[in-house]
């Protein structure tokens, strides 16, 4: 049986455990059991990940009496809307949901950032558990407690601070998940390295093409090493005031990007990561705050592993600068009407900056798209 690593999110009463291991799907019973406030769960998954693992789930969760339904919805990032959300909420009342009953989110950050916001407002908010099945969401979307949805006006607009009360990362649930979007979730999983620890990066720059194709241990070390850098930065800071905000570095970029193409799906939102990364390491060195060659060590690293570092040609998208800075512009993290950027003086030295000024954005926008 393969070893779990355990992860503590402290929280005071909102505190729980990430565990990360191979296997852990078979066990999700009995780890998830002393965390329910009764026997009873429903799964929610979408309709490529529960032919997958579904019955796995159900298997488990049945080993430990654990009584169990599920839901399954389209996948995709159109699915975290306010019309699934309804959906969901529906049918969770339509089965009886019960303020004892515990959600559990099988799939990806859609799934996990929909489920977690349903179980933030049902019934006046009830638990749930996170079981990611996505590189991005196992190193990020799983752990914190961030749950939303997208609107017309942009990604996340809409959504809660509300924290799983369990998350279960099984890396063998990698295996099956397709290249790109393995890579998408490399984006997320590198930016830990960028933000506060080079060492992390450099081993990234050795490593990442080996996790990339299925090294378990390198994956376990990838996995573990960014959800204790999440958790050590959201027990800091959970809602977001300060410290936290390091976190979207790339996001202010990346999140123009993917409003840009209406989350149709052809710029997979760790892409867009990957590019806004690149795209603020190349705004830091502009302004003199970062040297030229850290941010062509990123370029070049998210290149090698197969990442789009540039906005890629898509059909019925004409990338055009002044409209991606109307698209920072309704991010929530503007503040006073200031944008907010997450900056760099170097690999592994980001910070937050609220005084950059339009003209060199734009100019930076401009250089990218070619
Ligand atoms: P996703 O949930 O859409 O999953 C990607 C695709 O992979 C989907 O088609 C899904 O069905 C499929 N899939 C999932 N697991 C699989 C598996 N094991 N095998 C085969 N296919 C599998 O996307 P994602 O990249 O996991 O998450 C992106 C979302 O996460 C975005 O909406 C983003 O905003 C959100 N996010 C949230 C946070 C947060 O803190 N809450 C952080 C980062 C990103
Ligand atoms: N993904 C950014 C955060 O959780 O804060």
């Amino acid at each position: 049986m393969s070893e779990i690593d355990t992860l503590h999110l402290a929280l005071g009463e909102r505190s729980y455990d990430i565990l990360v291991g191979g296997g852990l799907l078979d066990r999700a019973g009995e780890l998830a059991l002393p965390v329910l406030k009764s026997p009873g769960a429903i799964i929610v998954s979408d309709d490529n990940v529960a032919p997958l693992y579904l019955e796995r789930l159900r298997q488990s969760l049945a080993g430990a009496k654990i009584d169990c339904r599920d839901v399954v919805l389209p996948a995709g990032e159109q699915t975290k809307n306010f019309r699934h959300l309804e959906e969901l909420i529906n049918r969770l009342l339509d089965m009886k949901v019960e303020r004892g009953t515990t959600l559990i989110a099988l799939g990806g950050g859609v799934i996990g950032d929909l489920v977690g916001f349903a179980a933030s407002v049902i019934l006046r908010g009830i638990d749930f558990i996170q079981v990611p099945t996505t590189l991005l969401s196992q190193v990020d979307s799983s752990v914190g407690g961030k749950t939303g949805i997208d609107t017309r006006h942009g990604k996340n607009l809409v959504g809660a601070f509300h924290q799983p009360r369990l998350v279960i990362a099984d890396l063998e649930t990698l295996d099956s998940l397709p290249a790109a979007e393995l890579r998408a979730g490399y984006a997320e999983t590198a930016k830990y390295g960028l933000i506060n620890d080079a060492g992390f990066f450099a081993w990234l720059e050795d490593a990442g093409k080996s996790l990339l194709d299925g090294d378990i241990d390198a994956r376990r070390r990838a996995v573990t090493t960014s959800c204790r850098a999440k958790a050590d930065i959201v027990a800091e800071d959970e809602r977001e005031t300060g410290k936290r905000a390091l976190l979207n570095l790339g996001h202010t970029f990346g999140h123009a990007l993917e409003a840009e193409t209406g989350f149709c799906g052809a710029l997979l939102h760790g892409e867009a990561v990957a590019i806004g990364i690149v795209m603020a390491f190349e705004l830091s060195a502009r302004l003199g705050l970062c040297p030229p060659q850290d941010t062509a060590r990123v370029r070049a690293h998210y290149s090698e592993v197969g990442l789009p570092t540039d906005p890629p040609a898509i059909e019925g998208v004409d990338w055009n600068p002044d409209r991606l800075i109307g698209h920072m512009s309704a991010d929530k993290k503007v503040e006073a009407g200031a944008i907010t950027f997450i900056l760099a003086r170097g690999i592994g030295e980001a910070f937050i900056a609220r005084d950059i000024g339009l003209d060199d954005v734009r100019a930076v926008l401009e250089s990218c798209i070619i």
